[in-house]
């Protein structure tokens, strides 16, 4: 009888099936997004993500601690102000928001990493990433005068305590602009997950309901990528790490591995993925009207990051991701 190749071998029983996985999953390379906001003594559900909310400060505790229980120790902090005016200025008032989550976190959960995402767009009255101005009639982003108030943001965030600064403003020449302005405030050790190569998306729609900040006329795509290009998301990639990024993310997930493997393989430093509120919104609507299994559709997106390439995921969906590995249903 001829020879013939069985890969399928290796598949034959559950042992060996876990024995040979090429992908492998650890609740510690898990983010968790979380939304702040001003006030006292409110959880809100938001309505396009369900089982997702925003926390008054007071209020944060039990779900940093279930977190903490899952395996989760890492979160990114999203602020969502009282106040919004044309300059965004509670993303860097020392009382903002963020500033005051920070410190309460960090003071009851020192364990518990704590990201912050540096951007103008929920602070801004009229919901852009940046400043604006007038030029040949129309508003747009000043690239330059933003880069002094994204110093002025990440520099208040780690004062406060933040342990990460993560810049999701797609202006050019920020991540130096915060690196020099960290190390400046003596905050030479404190890292940089840039969101380089951050595309102009649709899948953003419910945490802009989430954050009130959807821009007020226009939209993003002055400053954030066209999604028909690949080779442009590593050129910013590469300029980022120059510029010092630490992190590079890749956003959305789901639609974009391909840019995450290109990342992953044309540069040295760790990738992460961000899987995005539109991911979240669909994989929920479709498991409420019983047409996919929620859970394993979860494991399945999660699974795929990191085979693409990511070493770390924020999700939406952390903590059960965390219950699963600790289960052995992924991993
Ligand atoms: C702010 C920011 C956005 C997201 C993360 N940081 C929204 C946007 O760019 O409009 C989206 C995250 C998500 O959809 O879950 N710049
Ligand atoms: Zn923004």
């Amino acid at each position: 009888m001829e020879m013939t190749e069985r890969p399928r071998r290796l598949r034959s029983t559950p042992g060996l099936r876990r024995m040979v996985r090429e992908t492998r999953v650890d609740a510690s390379s898990l983010i968790y997004p979380m939304f702040v906001t001003d006030g006292k003594g409110r959880i809100e559900e938001i309505e396009a993500l369900p089982g997702q909310y925003r926390y008054t400060v007071d209020m944060t505790d039990g779900k940093i601690e279930s977190l903490l229980k899952a395996g989760v120790c890492s979160i990114m902090l999203f602020g969502i102000p009282e106040k919004k005016d044309e300059l965004g200025t509670q993303a860097y008032a020392e009382d903002g928001i963020i500033q005051r989550a920070v410190s309460h976190i960090k003071e009851h959960y020192p364990e518990m990493f704590v990201i912050t995402d540096v951007c103008m767009c929920e602070y801004t009255s009229h919901g852009h990433c940046g400043v604006l101005h007038e030029c040949c009639g129309h508003y747009d982003v000043d690239n330059d005068s933003t880069l002094e108030l994204l110093q002025k943001v990440a520099v208040s965030q780690v004062r406060a305590g933040s342990d990460m600064v993560a810049p999701s403003d797609m202006m050019d020449g920020r991540v130096a602009a915060i690196r020099y302005a960290l190390d400046a405030g003596g905050h030479t050790g404190t890292p940089i997950m840039s969101y380089a190569v951050k595309y102009a998306s649709s899948y953003y729609g419910p945490f802009r309901e989430a954050a009130g900040s959807a821009p007020a006329f226009g939209d993003r795509k002055s400053y954030q990528m066209d999604y028909h290009n690949a080779r442009e998301g590593l050129r910013e990639a590469l300029l980022d790490i120059r510029e010092g990024a630490d992190i590079i993310m890749v956003k959305p997930a789901m639609s974009y591995l391909d840019i995450v493997k290109e990342v992953h393989d044309n540069t040295n430093v760790p990738v992460a993925t961000y899987s995005v509120s539109g991911e979240y919104a669909m994989v929920k609507a479709a498991a409420k009207n019983g047409w996919i299994d929620e859970e394993s559709v979860m494991c399945e997106m999660a699974v795929s990051a990191y085979r693409a390439g990511a070493s770390v995921y924020e999700t939406y969906f952390a903590e059960e991701i965390a219950k699963c590995i600790r289960e052995g249903r992924i991993g």
